[in-house]
Order: C-alpha cells, then sequence, then structure tokens
C-alpha cells in the first residue's frame, strides 16, 4: 500500500521516535527551568507549530496556558520569505507580567520570529523565550537567539509533523525531506 506523499519523500530526515525523543528532553528542559513560576505562557505559532506544541505540552510539568497566534510570512505558494509578515489571528490575552515561551516549527531566515519577538516585546511580558522544533542556521537573514531548540538542519525544504507541503502533510508524524521542485496538486 503506498501513501500518497510517497511521491514526495526523498529521505526521512528525523523519524518519529527520534521527534519524540528530543521533544521529551524539550519538555523536561522547560519544566526545570520554569518551576515555580506563575503565569507560564506558551504561544504557539499556527499553524505549523500545532504538532509540537501538543506533545511537548505533554512533558511540562509547571501549570501553564496556551494562546496561539498566526502569521503570514511566505506569499502564496512562494517557498522564500518575501521578509514581509503579516498577523493573521492576533493574541485574545493580554501578556503582559507573563512568561512567554514561543513555540514555533521551523526557523528558516528568521524573518518571521524576529517581527513576532519584536512585536511581543512591545507589550511588557515578564520573559520572552524561543522554543523552536527546527532550525535551519545556513538560511539565516536575522540572528535569532534560540533558547530551545529540537534539531538543526540542512537547506532543504521540509515537510511533516505540523510543516506543510502547499498545505498538505502536516499530519505525518516524522519530518521528511521534499524532493527537488515538487508541488502538490496542480
Ligand atoms: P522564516 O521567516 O524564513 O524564518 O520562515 C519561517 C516560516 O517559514 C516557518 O514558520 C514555516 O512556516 C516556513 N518554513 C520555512 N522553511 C520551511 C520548510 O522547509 N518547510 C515548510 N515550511 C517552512
Ligand atoms: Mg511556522
Amino acid at each position: 500500500m503506498s501513501h500518497p506523499y510517497e511521491p514526495f519523500l526523498q529521505e526521512i530526515l528525523i523519524d518519529s521516535t527520534t521527534l519524540q525523543a528530543r521533544i521529551c528532553e524539550l519538555g523536561q528542559q522547560i519544566s526545570a527551568d520554569y518551576a515555580g513560576k506563575q503565569n507560564v505562557l506558551l504561544i504557539c505559532v499556527l499553524k505549523g507549530g500545532i504538532m509540537f506544541l501538543s506533545d511537548l505540552v505533554r512533558h511540562i510539568e509547571v501549570p501553564h496556558s496556551i494562546e496561539f497566534l498566526s502569521i503570514s510570512s511566505y506569499g502564496d505558494g512562494v517557498r522564500e520569505s518575501s521578509g514581509r509578515v503579516r498577523i493573521d489571528m492576533d493574541l485574545r490575552q493580554d501578556i503582559a507580567g507573563k512568561h512567554v515561551i514561543i513555540i514555533e516549527d521551523i526557523i528558516d531566515s528568521g524573518h518571521t520570529m524576529n517581527y513576532i519577538l519584536s512585536l511581543l516585546a512591545t507589550r511588557h511580558p515578564a520573559s520572552l523565550r524561543i522554543c523552536t522544533l527546527l532550525s535551519k542556521p545556513s538560511r539565516r537573514q536575522v540572528e535569532i537567539k534560540l533558547d530551545y531548540l529540537g534539531f538543526e538542519i540542512p537547506d532543504k525544504f521540509v515537510f511533516g509533523y505540523g510543516l506543510d507541503l502547499d498545505e498538505v502533510f502536516r499530519n505525518l508524524p516524522f519530518i521528511g525531506v521534499c524532493k527537488p521542485n515538487m508541488r502538490f496538486g496542480p
């Protein structure tokens, strides 16, 4: 039985077991760093961060709440970051005085995270940190300090585990590399 993703997949870069083991470590690290803190808030960047958030929080032992922020950075169907970032859905609560951790799927050029950081910093959180599952350091255009990082990956387009290939395959339990110049749909 072949699965619909197979024609697009060059290789599995990070399998499910490896992902889950690292996410468990990150959750334990966050639990230790935030032990005893009040008002811990995880802000998930939609849509790519959903799988990571939902698995990560199972390993976070400090009481915390979650929020969602929706950001667009890529133009329609374009895989290069335009550097233009826009809020599609803002937070529904004030973050002043809260210990905020931004949960992101991947940091590529850094434009998106740079925008989110400067936006949230103006709202006076008690602290502001970044937790990203993936980072492509060779693609960076804006320097970003990563507080929690799952994996550094090479400059390849990846999909699965929250990350999309033309909006599909976010559901896959692994991170796969897309074959060159492949697109889903017409
Ligand atoms: P940046 O602004 O260039 O850092 O882009 C970050 C955003 O681009 C991420 O939040 C992803 O949504 C998307 N992105 C970057 N690289 C990939 C990839 O390899 N696969 C899928 N989405 C990606
Ligand atoms: Mg993202």
